[in-house]
């Protein structure tokens, strides 16, 4: 795996040429896609159920990075997993921020063979979470609140990936920073030197050439 990612987020595919793009998706220099749950309760949006992640993951190679907006995290992850999720990321508040249930969750995860990490809200601190990042594959700092592709930048979230960036370091860790929402020609290089490795992009990837548009981000 090259040391910085691009995950498409195919929240921002166009749903009626789906084959076409995930042919061009295969054949980029993308190594993830990025696949956004949501229950239209802990977001005000509804996306795909796991029948859908199977057919992706039938289609197509790509490392399957799942991010859970739902209300229940404990009971979706599994499924999801089961349907072709290599790693899913679930959000702290779904969980009242509870350490013991987050904990619980990154083990069920790893439990299960998949790769398992956090995402926070805008609002959310992530100090608190210290004790969890060591079962952490990956750690998302949501740079929109989360819900709908296409809106600006929170620049202010970079703050939380500088952290991440020194207790990595501190604490002798390997986690991956993934960052999500906003990501563009300017700001993907805002994430890059703030310490992301992993970048969500949506809207900038599939409203553009998409095959150079990944490879834009990498170069
Ligand atoms: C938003 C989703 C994102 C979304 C990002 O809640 O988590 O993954 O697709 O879209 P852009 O890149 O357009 O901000
Ligand atoms: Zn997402």
């Amino acid at each position: 795996m090259n040391s910085i990612v691009i995950a498409p987020s195919i929240l921002s595919l166009d749903y009626s040429n789906v084959s076409a793009q995930l042919e061009i998706l295969k054949e980029s220099k993308a190594e993830w896609l990025h696949f956004d749950v949501m229950d239209g309760h802990f977001v005000p949006n509804l996306t795909f159920g796991p029948d859908i992640l199977r057919g992706f993951k039938k289609a197509c190679p790509l490392f399957i990075d799942v991010h859970l907006m739902v209300e229940d995290p404990e009971t979706y992850a599994p499924i999801f997993i089961k349907n072709g999720a290599d790693l899913v990321t679930f959000h702290t508040e779904a969980l009242n921020d509870d350490l013991t249930r987050i904990q619980k969750l990154l083990d069920e995860i790893h439990g299960l063979g998949a790769k398992g990490g956090i995402v926070v809200k805008p609002n959310t601190a992530i100090e608190p979470f210290e004790s969890v990042l060591q079962s952490c594959d990956l750690v998302l700092i949501m740079s929109v609140e989360p819900g709908f592709g296409g809106q600006k930048f929170k620049a202010d979230m970079l703050k939380k990936v500088e952290w991440l960036k020194e207790k990595r370091e501190a604490l002798s860790l390997s986690y991956r920073i993934e960052i999500d929402g906003g990501i563009n020609q300017d700001t993907f290089r805002l994430a890059l030197n703030a310490g992301c490795d992993t970048l969500v992009a949506g809207s900038y990837v599939f409203k553009n050439d998409i095959a150079k548009t990944i490879e834009g981000m990498l170069e």
